[in-house]
Parts: C-alpha cells; sequence; structure tokens
C-alpha cells in the first residue's frame, strides 16, 4: 500500500515521464525537419521509452491500491541550434530525472516502503543507462563535429536504434 505522499510523488513522476516523452517527440520533428532523419528515429525511439516508463509507473500505482492523476504535461522545447545542442540539453533533462528518481528511492526509504523501493531499482539502473547513451553521443558529436561527413555518419548510427516493446508476462 502507498501511502498519500508517495501516491503523489510518483503521480509527479508520471507526469514527468510524459513531458520527457513529449520533449524527444520535439527533437525528433525538429531533427525531421534539418533532414536529420537517424536523430529523428533516435529521439522517437527514445519518446517510446519514455511512454513505457510513464507507464510502468501507472501500472504499479495501480497496483498498489493507488490512484493515478493526470496533469497537464508542459509544452517542450522546440528550437535547437544545432544536433549537440538536443543532446546537450537531453543529458541535462536525464540528470534532473536521475535526482527525482533519487529523491523517489530516498523517500521509499524513510517511509520503510520495502516494494516501492525495490521497484525504483529499475529506474536507478535505467538512468544510469541513459546518462551513459546521451554522454557517448555528446563525445561521438565532440570528436566527429556537428557538420558534414562526421555529422552524416552519426546520423547513420542514430538510424539503427530499434525499439524494444517490454515482453508482459502472461499469468
Ligand atoms: Fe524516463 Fe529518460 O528517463
Amino acid at each position: 500500500m502507498l501511502s498519500k505522499k508517495m501516491e503523489k510523488e510518483l503521480n509527479e513522476q508520471i507526469n514527468r515521464e510524459m513531458y520527457s516523452a513529449y520533449l524527444y517527440m520535439s527533437m525528433s520533428s525538429h531533427s525531421n525537419s534539418i533532414g536529420l532523419t537517424g536523430f529523428a528515429n533516435w529521439f522517437m525511439v527514445q519518446y517510446n521509452e519514455e511512454m513505457e516508463h510513464a507507464m510502468k509507473i501507472y501500472d504499479y500505482v495501480n497496483s498498489q491500491g493507488g490512484k493515478v492523476k493526470l496533469m497537464a504535461i508542459d509544452e517542450p522545447l522546440s528550437d535547437f541550434k544545432n544536433p549537440m545542442d538536443m543532446f546537450q540539453k537531453t543529458l541535462k533533462h536525464e540528470q534532473f530525472i536521475t535526482k527525482c528518481i533519487n529523491e523517489l528511492v530516498d523517500l521509499s526509504i524513510n517511509e520503510k516502503d520495502h516494494a516501492t523501493q525495490i521497484f525504483l531499482q529499475w529506474f536507478v539502473t535505467e538512468q544510469i543507462e541513459e546518462e551513459g547513451n546521451d554522454n557517448d553521443i555528446i563525445s561521438k558529436l565532440e570528436l566527429a563535429g556537428s557538420k558534414g561527413n562526421g555529422l552524416f555518419m552519426i546520423d547513420k548510427e542514430l538510424s539503427i536504434r530499434v525499439y524494444n516493446p517490454p515482453v508482459k508476462e502472461k499469468n
């Protein structure tokens, strides 16, 4: 069972994951508009992953007898200077999400809510991967450059990312 405080904070996190999806959808659209279809693909996969994160928390709140309260999603940024700008903003946003997840874990520890603490471990691991991916791409953009052949190569690499939906366990 969730405390009212935990229910509220998990609902806030659902909203943040939905905003993340919205932000990456916006970056995908921006990438398409400047001809970077590989970047557009990468951000669309990221959009799908963020929706999956939101639904994971949605299902968890429901499974614990809580109630999901959906809130308005802020308008995301829609203009970016260049691909590096998009990935720097992505990394900064993910660092913020990591901080929020850590605060949720702290709350679960304070409340001795072991179920939620275990549930959140998946997100702790996921954030390590997400920040790692962003740092990798930023390094590549630094090395290969933000235009010309280097950018073309990175765009090609990002075009192969595929979204793998989670496999639902059968009861
Ligand atoms: Fe759902 Fe990118 O963290």
